[in-house]
């Protein structure tokens, strides 16, 4: 395997390094207090070609590989998780599933505005009843003329008050079990749709989170992505994608966690000498750097795959698995390494701490990217 990157996707690492660093970062914390949507960030994300970056040139997109996103995703997790994950959402689970399974009209209607960046996605598979057990949702869509009505409540949503679009998940068949789940993508402004409360958050929390209602909600029929009863495996390949995302976030958090770590640990002078000269500093240094490397590699072979179309939902969920727990692991140990400081509102490694835990439950907790491996491992073996 060759991970050496090429021009081009340095280019676009340094591109997205130089706004995370000289933008994103500067107010990170301010929004992180305030639980303010970085709406300044995403528009111009949207110019830089961020919003839609593997999404083909005919429908607006960037065109790139699955590495390029990826070094995006890092460099903005660098920054501001909240703001990498609202990049990850629209990319991996909106744009890739309305490119791959949506019609011409929802490709040029709805993928086209979300690649450029004009309009924002967001995913809604669970609710209230369902999260890991993703297939025993509610939701119902039942088909009525020209349109489906939606009913039921979807949660946990990532840019749920923000989003313009909406990839939706519900039964058009109760009784098929998953086989009779289809998905559609949904306009904030339809009839019956509307946004519920704002979830108040341990960490990323300048992305929004909020829950969404269906109560009769009139959504033509060409709305419906691939046919009816695809929609589980719709959302399950997505989510292989959006996993390859959710890890490059936690590779970022990590990332930044032992760069803030490092910068402290030189400063810092305890016993006549900086901290950083003591042994038990330096093997925390030397833990976090091997586990940041080992899950930036898994990352990358899980996009390599996914580039050359081969399979890669085990792959995707090793990344994050990997990278989520390295995330947990470097953020607490900047801690630790920042000592008391660290513990205070005044250094960004607290905000580190609290982002990183949601990566090892979204998009599939840690449980379940070894129940995605396990399974994979015995059809391997
Ligand atoms: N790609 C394609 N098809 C897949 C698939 C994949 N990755 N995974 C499963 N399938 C197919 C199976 O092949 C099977 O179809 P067939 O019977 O035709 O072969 C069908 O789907 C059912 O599969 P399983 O029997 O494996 O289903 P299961 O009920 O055991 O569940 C699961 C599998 C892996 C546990 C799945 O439910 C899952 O991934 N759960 C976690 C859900 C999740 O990640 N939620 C995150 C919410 S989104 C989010 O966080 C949003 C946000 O805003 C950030």
């Amino acid at each position: 395997m060759d991970f050496m990157l090429t021009e081009e996707q340095k280019m676009i690492q340094q591109t997205a390094r130089e706004f995370a660093q000289n933008e994103v970062a500067k107010d990170a914390a301010e929004r992180d207090r305030t639980e303010t949507f970085a709406a300044h960030h995403v528009k111009k994300m949207g110019e830089l070609g961020f919003m839609g970056m593997m999404v083909s040139p005919e429908y607006g997109g960037a065109g790139l590989d699955t590495i390029s996103y990826v070094l995006v995703v890092e460099e903005l997790s660098k920054a501001d998780a909240s703001v990498g994950v609202v990049c990850s959402v629209n990319n991996s689970l909106v744009c890739y599933g309305l490119e791959h399974y949506g019609n011409e009209k929802v490709r040029n209607n709805y993928l086209r505005p979300l690649a450029t960046g004009e309009k924002l996605g967001a995913f809604c598979l669970s609710e209230p009843g369902s999260g890991s057990d993703a297939s025993s949702m509610t939701t119902q869509a039942t088909l009525k003329g020209e349109h489906y009505l939606i009913n039921g409540t979807k949660n946990w949503v990532t840019s749920g008050m923000n989003a313009d679009y909406y990839l939706v998940t519900a039964h058009t068949d109760l009784a098929a079990g998953y086989r009779g789940i289809s998905a559609f993508v949904v306009e904030k402004g339809f009839p019956g749709f509307s946004v519920g409360h704002k979830e108040k958050k341990l960490g990323i929390r300048s992305s929004d989170t909020a829950t969404i209602n269906f109560e009769d909600c009139k959504v033509p029929k060409e709305n419906l992505l691939g046919a009816e009863g695809e929609g589980f495996k719709i959302a399950m390949k997505t989510l292989d994608g959006g996993r390859i995302g959710i890890a490059a976030q936690a590779l970022g958090i990590a990332q930044a966690s032992l760069e803030a770590a490092v910068g402290y640990a030189k400063e810092r002078v305890q016993f006549g000498k900086s901290i950083s000269n003591f042994q038990a500093i330096q093997f925390k240094f030397a833990d976090m750097e091997t586990r940041i490397n080992a899950a930036r590699l898994l990352i990358y072979q899980a996009a390599m795959l996914k580039d050359r179309k081969q399979p890669y939902s085990a792959e995707a969920a090793k990344a994050k698995l990997f990278a989520s727990e390295t995330a947990v692991f470097a953020s607490t140990e900047a801690v630790q390494i920042f000592g008391g400081a660290g513990y205070l509102k005044d250094y960004p490694v607290e905000r580190y701490m609290r982002d990183s835990k949601i990566t090892e439950i979204y998009e599939g907790t840690s449980e379940i990217q070894r129940l995605v491996i396990g399974r994979n491992v015995l059809q391997s073996y």
